[in-house]
């Protein structure tokens, strides 16, 4: 008999508009009852999830954690290379270096013990055609017999899907389609992830918005996979794609300011002749008078967030930002992506 492939959540491009809107919908639901309908058997009861780090979380940690343990579940957090034991990727090494065992054990074993598996696994920042194939991610996923849940890559599938939901919430309407959406870069002294910007192309578009790409030169522009989904997506969702350099026209009108920072690709693992251009850009910072020029436009970031480099205090603090529900609708969202994925076996 053939076998029905493993579902995992490993990219929202990756799922269909009705599987992304019934995990929405899901997500407002424990919102409402975070312990779930009452009595009704919890979604993870006597299930468990390994957490993966390979590197540090604040909220992706503590809200998955706390996500299995509302849905009766139990979440085990594994840090390789600290708690646990460092892992080769590469089929075919001699491993007679520092790593200690393979991921096509470590895949395995742990499918024999829980039934989900979180990642997360930044790029290393020395060479960008080898981060963009997101190895870690896909070694648990091809080794793994149980479905594997994206935790922030070169893609942050989980903030897309509370960022959609504070938005649904504070427009009081599922339907996102002809707001006019800004993705801008920020400064920030180190060149950072791509995967929230990648991100929040990708789910932007998908939602049908009118999205604009602000950064401060083509180089910012992300990697061409990303650019192509967004594409792809206004075609499907009759939104609109345009990459601006102009901070006045960008914040004109909009009804969402959404920032992060990153590294610019050409510079990725020589990453000084960068500097002096991000040092030149340190006004893409979000302040009032950008805000001002919006449509009484709410902002939003994933965080952490360094106060007055990325956005200043009077943004944050001001009743126009979302963060802190993003933030929360982390948990809601993802107790609601392991609820539909837990139960797979293969
Ligand atoms: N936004 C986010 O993923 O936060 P952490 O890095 O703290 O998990």
């Amino acid at each position: 008999m053939k076998q029905v492939p493993l579902q995992h959540f490993l990219n929202t491009q990756d799922w269909s508009r009705d599987q992304l809107d019934a995990v929405l919908a899901q997500a407002a639901e424990f919102k409402r009852q975070p312990f779930g309908a009452p009595g009704k058997p919890r979604a993870l009861e006597g299930k468990s999830i390994a957490l993966v780090f390979f590197n540090s979380s604040l909220r992706t940690r503590t809200s998955f954690e706390i996500g299995a343990f509302q849905m009766g579940g139990h979440a085990v957090v594994l840090q390789p290379g600290k708690d646990a034991w460092p892992i080769e990727f590469d089929l075919g090494t001699v491993m007679d270096g520092e790593t200690e065992e393979h991921i096509a054990e470590v895949a395995r074993v742990l499918s024999r013990y829980v039934d989900l598996i979180g990642v997360r696994a930044f790029p290393k920042f020395v060479d960008w055609s080898a981060d963009r194939e997101d190895r870690v991610l896909k070694g648990f996923a091809k080794y793994s017999s149980v479905p594997v849940i994206n935790m922030e890559t070169i893609t942050h599938p989980c903030q897309e899907l509370a960022h959609i939901l504070a938005l649904q919430e504070h427009f009081g309407t599922t339907d996102l389609r002809g707001k006019k959406y800004v993705l801008t870069w920020t400064y920030h002294p180190k060149p950072l992830n791509t995967a929230v910007a990648n991100s929040a192309l990708t789910i932007a578009t998908r939602m049908g918005m009118d999205v604009t790409l602000l950064c401060p030169t083509p180089e910012y522009v992300l990697d061409a996979r990303y650019m192509a989904w967004a594409a792809q997506n206004v075609q499907e969702s009759g939104g609109s794609l345009q990459v601006s350099h102009d901070i006045e026209s960008a914040y004109a009108g909009a009804d969402i300011v959404y920032a992060k920072s990153w590294g610019a690709l050409p510079y990725f693992g020589n990453w000084a002749p960068e500097k002096p251009i991000r040092d030149t850009n340190k006004h893409f910072i979000v302040d009032e008078a950008k805000m001002a020029l919006t449509n009484d436009g709410v902002f939003s970031h994933c965080l952490p967030l360094r106060r007055n480099v990325k956005a200043t205090d009077g943004v944050m603090d001001s009743p126009r930002c979302i963060a802190i529900d993003e933030a929360e609708n982390r948990l809601h969202v993802q107790k609601a992506v392991m609820a539909t994925l837990a139960g797979q076996r293969r």
